[in-house]
């Protein structure tokens, strides 16, 4: 199998499974990065491709930006997030080798943890330091204790930027009620896909590095009944995303009248108001 990224490889790191689809959003924002126009402006994730080869191969996306829009969209709610709870605890999960910590930068006030598996967390450590308010923390996010180890705080930020797709839908519902048991308040941030989507996602990344992804969402109302403790007060479609270029844009306009296309990746914001919901319990116990 051929490892390389856009513009050639150095040395290959030795990702496989879920972990190694990090590869995926990482090119397509070091790819806009280099684009004559960027979206995101990531110079971080040209830095990364620029120096460790992950496997890609089989697992290109089409030209459309719709990765880089959508952690575009997401970084635009953290900071609306953030610019309410300065001394919020953002988890982010699944974080890969994403530079949102860069990229949203925020104030001392804040804890920041990075949170993936530990393979990605020993690779992220090449290119990430820790500081005061920033760490990095190797979990999966199906074991239940990780948690405990984070301080508490009056409000918690929880960020899924395409990972919860590699959960069992079950499994998304636990970590959250998890998280929001611990915390007065908070907001989770996170992308779904439909089953059209999905599959086609399924067909790259499984033959390419043995990734599954396990959770398609066609109805929001399946989400809305995984969170019962949260208010759904966000969605965005990405073919409609105002990030996403006009080029883009005018050809999406038929997808009004094609839900798999229209709904095939949609960015979620939820929000807690602390009460912890009945799953926490059933999920700390
Ligand atoms: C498609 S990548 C997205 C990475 C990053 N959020 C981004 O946007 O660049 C999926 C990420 O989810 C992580 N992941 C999948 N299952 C996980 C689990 N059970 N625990 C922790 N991380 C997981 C993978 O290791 C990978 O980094």
């Amino acid at each position: 199998m051929e490892r390389s990224g856009p513009d050639g490889p150095p040395p290959a790191a030795p990702l496989e499974g879920d972990a190694a689809t990090l590869a995926i959003p990482l090119y397509a924002k070091a790819r806009d990065f280099r684009s004559p126009r960027p979206i995101l402006g990531d110079a971080k994730a040209d830095e990364i491709v620029r120096s460790v080869s992950l496997r890609f191969e089989g697992m290109r996306t089409s030209g459309v930006p719709l990765l880089v829009v959508r952690a575009a969209q997401i970084d635009a709610w953290v900071r609306a997030f953030l610019a309410e709870h300065a001394d919020a605890v953002v988890l982010h999960l699944g974080c890969g080798l994403d530079a949102r910590i860069l990229r949203v930068a925020p104030p001392p006030t804040v804890t920041w943890i990075d949170v993936d598996l530990p393979e990605v967390i020993a690779l992220r450590r090449r290119f990430y330091t820790e500081r005061a308010g920033y760490r990095m923390l190797a979990a999966s996010l199906t074991e239940a204790t990780w948690i405990d180890g984070v301080r508490p705080g009056s409000a918690v930020l929880a960020i899924a930027d395409g990972v919860f797709e590699y959960l069992e839908p079950e499994a998304v519902r636990d970590l959250l009620a998890r998280i929001m048991a611990r915390y007065p308040r908070g907001e989770a941030i996170f992308d779904v896909m439909n089953s059209f989507a999905l599959g086609q996602a399924n067909e790259r990344v499984q033959g390419a590095v043995g990734a599954t992804l396990r959770w398609a969402v066609d109805d929001l109302a399946s989400v809305d009944a995984l969170l019962p403790g949260g208010r759904r007060t966000g969605v965005v479609r990405l073919v409609f995303a105002r990030f996403l270029p006009w080029r883009y844009r005018l050809p999406f306009a038929i997808a009004v009248f094609a839900p798999r296309l229209r709904d095939a990746i949609r960015v979620l914001r939820y929000d807690f108001a602390g009460t912890p919901v009945d799953g926490a319990a059933a999920a700390t116990a």
